[in-house]
This record gives C-alpha cells, structure tokens and sequence, in this order.
C-alpha cells in the first residue's frame, strides 16, 4: 500500500535537530475505520491531534540497512472532524552516529517519511491520505537527537513550517516483523544524594534500559540537563568514561508553568542520573526511570536459597532487558550498542528460556541473512552499521547457533528453513578461506575475548584461535546438516560427512590443551577421545587456580556443561558458587544489578578495569543461567522433538544448596523442576506438561502430564 505514498524529507541537511512533518486534513463525517501505515528512514513519533499514535518506541525499529519494517496502526479514535498528523523523526539507527555504513559509506544520512492514512467514513465515502509535497515540514523542539549522544528538547522553540521536498527509500520495505519496543516499567528514584564532588546524584537502585519522566515547575528558558552513568567511582563520585563517546545528554529548555517530558527518540544506559541543572528543588518524585525493551513475554524463572544466587539470576534478566531493543545488543551505553553475533549467540539458550524470542530472533536472524557478505562471511556485528566486517569464528556462527535453538526451543522449522541457505553459504565460505582443508587455519578472529589468561595489555585470552575456529567449523557444519534434514533439502550427506571430516581433523592435529577455555571446548563439542584426561586436567587446572575460572566469551557458556558431563557437577556449583573473583557472584557483591562485561569490571579495591571497554550490562556471561536450567534442574530438549514437546528432566542437586528451581512456560506447556535438600537426600518437585523421562539418580521414569514428586 505504501506504493501510494511518496517519500518526504526536509529541504536542508538537518544536522541532528529532528524534523517534524505535518498534514491537514478534514472528514466529511467521522470515521467509521482508520489505519495508517507508516515506515520511515531514522525513527518515528507520530500524533494525530495531538495524540500519540500506537505505542511502539523507536519505531519503526532497527533492522538490517537494506530494509525497514513498516507498521500498521488503527487510528479511528484519534481521529476527529479537523485534523492534524505530526511525525516527528530523528536519525536514530539508520543515520545516526553509531551508522558510519549509512552516513559515511552509503551517503544516506537524512531523515525521510513514507506514509498513508485510509480513511473509511461509511456509505462509500473514503479517503487516502499518502505522505507527498503537500505535506508541511519544519525543524521540531526537539532540537538534537541521537541514540549514543542523548536528546535536547526546547519547549519555548516555535516551529516554522515550509514545504517539504521527496527524498529517496533506498531501501525494501517490509511488514512489521520483530516485537515492538515498549515501555515496560517504571522504577522510582530510590535515593538522591551529594558526592564528595558536590555533585547531585540520583540512583535508582536498578541499571537499567529505557528513558525517564522528568516533572518540574520553571520559569520559560530555565533548564533541566542529565548525565547519566552506570556506576560510581571508588570515592563515591558519577562515573561515566565507560560511555566513551557517546554523550548520552538529556537538556531540556522550560516553558513557564509545569513541565512534563519523556524523551522521544532515544534510550540511555543508567543506572544514576547527575542532575546538571533544574529549576527547582530536585525531589524523588521529580524523575522517575522507565524501562523500554522489545515486548517479550517471560518465560523462564529461576530460584533458589542463596539470595546472592538468586541477585545473579536477577541481574541476568536485567541484562537481556536492557539489551533486547530489536535486536541483541553487547551493551546499552556507550558509543557500541550494535548486535554483536557472538554475545548473541552465547547467550540464545539461556535468552530463549528467560523469555519467549521467537518473533525477536527470528526477525535479527532476517536482518543477518540481509546481511551476509557476497563471499559467504557474516559480519561481527548485525546489523552491519560499521563498514564491512568480515567475521570472526565463535561469533559469526551465530547464522547456525541462533535458528538452531528456535528450533530447540520452540520448535520453530520454518526459520531453519528460511536461514538454510545462509548456513550453508557460510559454511562453504569457511571450506574457502581456511588455509588447511577440513579446520579453519589461518584466519583472523576475536579469540577467547577477554579470557583472563589473555597477554598483558590485550583482550584477547591465550586460548588457540585455530583450534577455537576448527571447533565452530565443525560445529556449524554439523548444525548445517541437521538443519538440513529437518527442512528436508538435499545435501545432508555431504555436510554430515564434511564435519565428520573436521572432526577427525580436528582430533587429529589438536591432541593438547593448555588453557580452560581449550579444555571446555574440547569437552563440550567432543573433540577428544580422551574425554576422561581433559576433564581430570580441567579440573586440575581450575582448582590450581584457586578453584576459580579464567574462560573469556568463548569458554565460559560451556565451562560448567564441560566439568557436571564429566564427573565434576561438584566443582561446576563451586564455580557458580564462588564469591572471590573472578566469578559471577563477585560482582554481585561488589552490588552489580546487571551481568558486567569483565570478570574484573571493578577490583576489589573498587578500581576500574579500564575506561576503554568496561561496560557494567553486558549479557554475555549471563549463559550460566543455561547450565542452571539445563543442568542443575536438568530440563531438557529432546532434539527430534522440539519445542518441548517431549523433555527430558534430569537434575543433578547439591548439598552446597538447600534449594534450586527452574520454571519455563514452553510453547507445550509449564515444565518446572525444583529441588529441597531434605537431612541426607533430597526431594525433587517436578511438572510436566506433556511427555517427559525423568532421571532421578540412576532410575529413569517415563512420564505424561502432571505434577510429580520424588
Ligand atoms: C563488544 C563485545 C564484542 C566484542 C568483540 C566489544 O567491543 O562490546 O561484546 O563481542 O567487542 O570482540
């Protein structure tokens, strides 16, 4: 429909003050049915008469450069007799700061607005309404915006209206298919204070996502201004270096009287907001924080009797809200905030129970297929904002990894089939680049990423990048094959054969391990024969290390499956156990609400990693949740029978424990699995909602529907 429609831009370059479009309009009666459909290039507030139109925050969302979701919205009730459309855009994901690709590559870097309103009066009488010259255009009162740098809004600015000018689409325009963002909750200021700075602080307890509403009483010109920051410095004072470039402002000129404002078109990363000017007494009830993130429904609970475990748990579902806007994101803060594939893909398992991210992945799994490079390669981040990237090991399989577990956990073939010939594609493209047939030799990648055995002075852990890259290689190859006999497509022969191949290779020429990350590999992807020595040297190494881990990106989501699969389910709890850094429960008592990016974020005399790169709600770490739900309360896929269809629970409790319990409300039903510590044995609670074998101890019971007890 929206080929009725002509796309409109603002006559000059707009910088990064917003535009705002308008269009008059008057109905002979009232409407009897109304939508507007409405995409544009940046993001989108819409109002008719005043009004906001739909709730779908930053729309028309972020996707892939080579195209945009449209949105449909039924506008009957904002509709009167005399009325006006207003659409606000700011550069947002297409052309803002964090799109070199767009900006500086593509040369796209304006605002532009496609859109149509069909109005249905009744007795034949109807209207279309498609955005064209005659709609009206000015610069807005929002007089700067951008996702990294934050928005600056003036309410004493009067718009001046011109005619608007058509701008090229340069891109495929589709239906709306991911979630929509949404605001999702409101946390008030839980306490405002001095720093020794003699600055005024304002914690709201919680690092969260979104934005905020700020109330204040003021004279016209006065100003309110923000910053805003995850974490205070060892003095106590805001500390924002860890946001780099990006400014993440809020500024805001008074009209006289009350004013009330959220921003628009931007999200900021925070957990303190440093009050930089108001015009009147700051308050607790002056601001208040709202979270935004795609509107996923939860899924997945966890719970156990350590409080700090279950603060860990907490922390992990903050870490995805804050990081699930369209796409999966490394970090909401700083001047990053890109889908970065191999964060995604440690962390599908664990996102998928936590949350239903069928629609969610599906629709960034579309924005990587879009994405691909012509040689086969998928780029380190998606969408590909940056200039061309050609991949890394462990993070461009997320092609494989990410609709493979739709698949596992939803059961969701259709994506599978959609993202065949991408997996494919970049399978081959490995057979192509590597420098020594059936392993992947020779090429760039990112390495164990800031494994703590890295050399001094780099990210990157002293794990082997070849022998990491052979293990995906085969690994997506083996997940090619599969996917290709559930789509029932030719060629399952051949990638079958090809990963035996890889891993023969593999075991072959990579018969030694010298780091965690090696050894957890080696183990969890069965690249070993001798699984009984790696295991054995594993745990060695882990408890010469002061029982504690040194895994980067890349070994940490399979340290725990790699020791509880081989005989040392104790020494994983211990690992999850473990307060003294690095472990995941050192952060959470040093009073993380969300999963840090570094294991030493913050040492333990309260001093930063580095400025560089130390962002405090990265998800990645956060996969330990997977070994809590798939392990320590054994709930299982079955692969033939995906989506839960048929389960498999196997829990392997611990006395270091009283109590632990994971539910999942599956695409088939609830399943839950808890477990008490009761004197010398334990008692297992277990639901099932369609057919399941439970294995307690060594006895295993095939179950149907119904709530058991052991
Ligand atoms: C991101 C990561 C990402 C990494 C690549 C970082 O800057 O924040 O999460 O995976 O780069 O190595």
């Amino acid at each position: 429909m929206l080929s009725y429609a002509q796309c409109i831009g603002y006559p000059d370059d707009t910088g990064f003050h917003s535009p705002v479009f308008r269009k008059k309009f008057t109905l002979p009666k009232r409407a009897k049915k109304a939508t507007l459909i409405i995409t544009s290039l940046g993001t989108y507030y819409a109002t008719i008469n005043g009004k906001r139109v739909g709730n779908f925050i930053l729309a028309p969302g972020c996707t892939s450069i080579e195209r945009v979701q449209s949105q449909t919205y039924d506008i009957k009730d904002l509709l009167s007799l005399e009325n006006t459309i207003e659409v606000t855009l700011s550069k947002g994901w297409f052309a803002g700061r964090l799109n070199s690709r767009n900006r500086e590559e593509r040369g796209v870097n304006y605002e532009a607005l496609l859109c149509l309103l069909e109005i249905d009066c009744g007795d034949g009488l109807k209207l279309t309404i498609p955005s064209d010259q005659s709609w009206e255009c000015a610069l807005s009162k929002i007089t700067f915006s951008d996702i990294y740098d934050g928005e600056h809004f003036d309410a004493t600015y009067e718009p001046t209206f011109r005619h608007c000018v058509l701008k090229e689409f340069p891109c495929y325009i589709e239906d709306q298919q991911g979630e929509i963002i949404k605001e999702q909750e409101t946390i008030f200021a839980h306490k405002i204070f001095k720093t020794p700075k003699g600055e005024t602080v304002i914690d709201f307890n919680q690092n969260l996502t979104g934005y905020f509403e700020v109330f204040a009483n003021a004279k016209a010109g006065d100003k309110i201004s923000f910053s805003f920051a995850e974490v205070l410095d060892k003095d106590g004072n805001f500390y924002n270096e860890n946001y780099r470039s990006a400014k993440s402002e809020f500024i805001y000129t008074c009209h006289d009287g009350l004013n009330v404002y959220k921003p628009k078109l931007t999200f900021f990363g925070f957990r303190y907001i440093r009050v930089n000017s108001f015009p009147c007494d700051v308050t607790l009830d002056s601001v208040k924080a709202i979270v935004v993130h795609s509107d996923m429904e939860r899924t997945g609970y966890l719970n156990s009797s350590s409080p700090l475990l279950n603060k860990l748990f907490s922390n992990i579902i903050w870490g995805q809200k804050g990081n699930f806007l369209d796409i999966p994101t490394d970090c909401p803060q700083r001047d990053e905030r890109m889908g970065w594939t191999g964060d995604a893909q440690v962390f599908i398992r664990t996102a998928s129970y936590n949350y239903n991210v069928n629609k969610f992945f599906t629709k960034w799994i579309e924005d990587m297929c879009f994405d691909q490079n012509p040689d086969g390669s998928i780029p380190f981040i998606i969408p590909q904002f940056w200039s061309y990237s050609g991949g890394s090991a462990a993070w461009s399989d997320a092609i494989t990894i990410c609709p493979y577990q739709l698949y596992l956990t939803y059961g969701n073939k259709k994506v599978l089939k959609r993202t065949l010939p991408c997996m494919i594609k970049y399978v081959d493209h490995i057979g192509k680049i590597t420098k020594t047939k059936y392993l992947w030799q020779g090429c760039w990648h990112f390495g164990d990423w800031l494994g703590l055995d890295a050399p001094a002075g780099s990210y990157e852990g002293s794990s082997n990048k070849d022998f990491i890259a052979s293990v995906y290689y085969y690994y997506s190859t083996a997940l090619t094959a599969k996917a290709i006999k559930i789509a029932k497509a030719s060629g399952y022969k051949k990638y079958r054969e090809l990963a035996d191949k890889i891993l023969a290779k593999i075991k072959e020429t990579y018969k030694e391990y010298k780091t965690q990350t090696e050894c957890a590999l080696a183990l969890y992807f069965g690249v070993t024969d001798n699984k009984k020595a790696v295991a054995k040297q594993l745990a060695k190494m882990i408890k010469d290390n002061g029982t504690r881990l040194q895994t980067g990106f890349v070994g940490t989501p399979y340290l725990l499956h790699a020791l509880s699969e081989n005989g040392y389910c104790e020494l994983a709890y211990d690992l999850l156990l473990q307060e003294e850094f690095p472990s995941w429960l050192y952060s959470v008592k040093q009073g993380a609400t969300t999963i840090w990016e570094h294991w030493d974020g913050v040492n333990d005399k309260g001093e930063f990693w580095s400025k560089d790169m130390n962002s405090f709600n990265h998800y990645a770490y956060g996969s330990v949740a997977d070994w809590v739900y798939t392990v320590a309360c054994g709930i299982k896929t079955v692969e033939e029978k995906p989506g839960f269809e048929e389960i498999i629970i196997a829990p392997k409790p611990t006395k270091k424990l009283n109590h632990l319990s994971a539910k999942i409300e599956t695409v088939n039903g609830t399943v839950s699995s808890a477990w008490y510590k009761e004197g010398d044995s334990f008692r297992y609670e277990i639901e099932i909602p369609t057919k399941a074998t439970v294995i307690i101890g060594d006895k295993a019971y095939n179950l149907t529907k119904g709530k058991y007890v052991f």
